[in-house]
């Protein structure tokens, strides 16, 4: 829990720290027709506002012709992709140039929402074919989005840099294979409610996915962990005491895992503010 309170109090340090901008991106990219379309965007989904709020970011911009399916794409949703293409740091070529190993993990934007998990909160970028490749740090995401070109930069504030596609990080707009486990199969109750409460916390903790994203991932990685504890002895005892009734209390446990999840993520929400 404290992972997600961190980030609310920098943004709100920030917000309260921060009132002259250091660059008003809509009239950066104003001077660059080519992302015009983009720079549209980050205004109509509000994004542009937040980006001005900072001091040091860099901007992965799409050139019009690339802008795909983007511009279908609800304010909300919108909003959350173009979030990824926004890196909390600053790189123009010559940094890219000098990275070990020649690629990088790098935090985006979206991971100060409060609702990035499974690394959609961070952006792969990794030296390829003479350039750079960037793409969602999500493991299994397919990673295209060439760099093309330096549009801008203002060391240390603000680089623009140009990129050959959007970047797709999964599960953003619902649309994509989710990346969480399915809910648990067999809503086993448990005795005691000390032992509990450490996994009702981990499925507390990304209440977005299961929203966004409801059925199976060949990528994803956490099933197996439910089928352990499906296959956990834990459903016995119920089965021991009304082996005909088998059926009404795993539902009704259900009801209770359920809400007793809400009420988790709603205490954590009260603790964060
Ligand atoms: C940023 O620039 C745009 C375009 O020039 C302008 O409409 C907008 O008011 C500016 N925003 C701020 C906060 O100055
Ligand atoms: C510009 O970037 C530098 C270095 O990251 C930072 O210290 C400074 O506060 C930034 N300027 C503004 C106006 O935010
Ligand atoms: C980025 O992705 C590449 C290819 O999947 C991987 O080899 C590399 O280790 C990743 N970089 C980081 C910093 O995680």
């Amino acid at each position: 829990m404290s992972r997600s309170i961190a980030p609310l109090l920098c943004i709100f340090l920030l917000l309260a720290t921060s009132s002259a901008s250091a660059f008003n991106i809509t009239r950066i990219l104003g001077q660059y027709p080519d992302y015009s379309t983009f720079n549209d965007l980050l205004s109509k989904s509000g994004l542009a506002t937040d980006i001005n709020k900072r001091g040091t970011i860099t901007l992965l911009a799409v050139p019009n012709g690339a802008i795909g399916d983007l511009a279908s794409k609800s304010d909300d949703i919108l909003k959350r992709v173009l979030s990824t293409h926004v890196v909390l740091d600053y790189y123009d070529p010559m940094k890219l140039q000098r990275m070990k190993e020649k690629t990088a993990k790098m935090t985006n934007m979206f991971q100060q929402s409060g609702t990035a998990a499974y690394d959609q909160g961070f952006l792969n970028v990794t030296a390829k074919d003479g350039t750079f490749v960037f793409g969602s740090a999500v493991v299994g995401s397919v990673r295209d989005s060439k760099l093309e070109k330096s549009v801008m930069n203002q060391p240390y504030n603000v680089s623009v840099l140009g990129i050959s596609k959007p970047i797709v990080t999964p599960g953003l707009d619902g649309t994509m294979a989710p990346i969480s486990a399915p809910p648990p199969k067999v809503p086993a109750p448990k005795k005691s409610p000390v032992a509990e409460s450490p996994a009702e916390e981990e499925e507390a903790e990304s209440p977005s996915q299961e929203e966004e994203a409801e059925s199976p991932s060949e990528e994803a990685e956490s099933p197996s962990e439910d089928d352990d504890d499906a296959d956990s002895p834990a459903p016995s005892p119920n089965a021991d005491s009304a082996p005909a009734d088998a059926a009404p209390p795993p539902s009704s446990a259900g009801k209770l895992k359920a809400s007793f999840g809400l009420f988790v993520v709603l205490a954590s929400v009260v603790a964060a503010y």
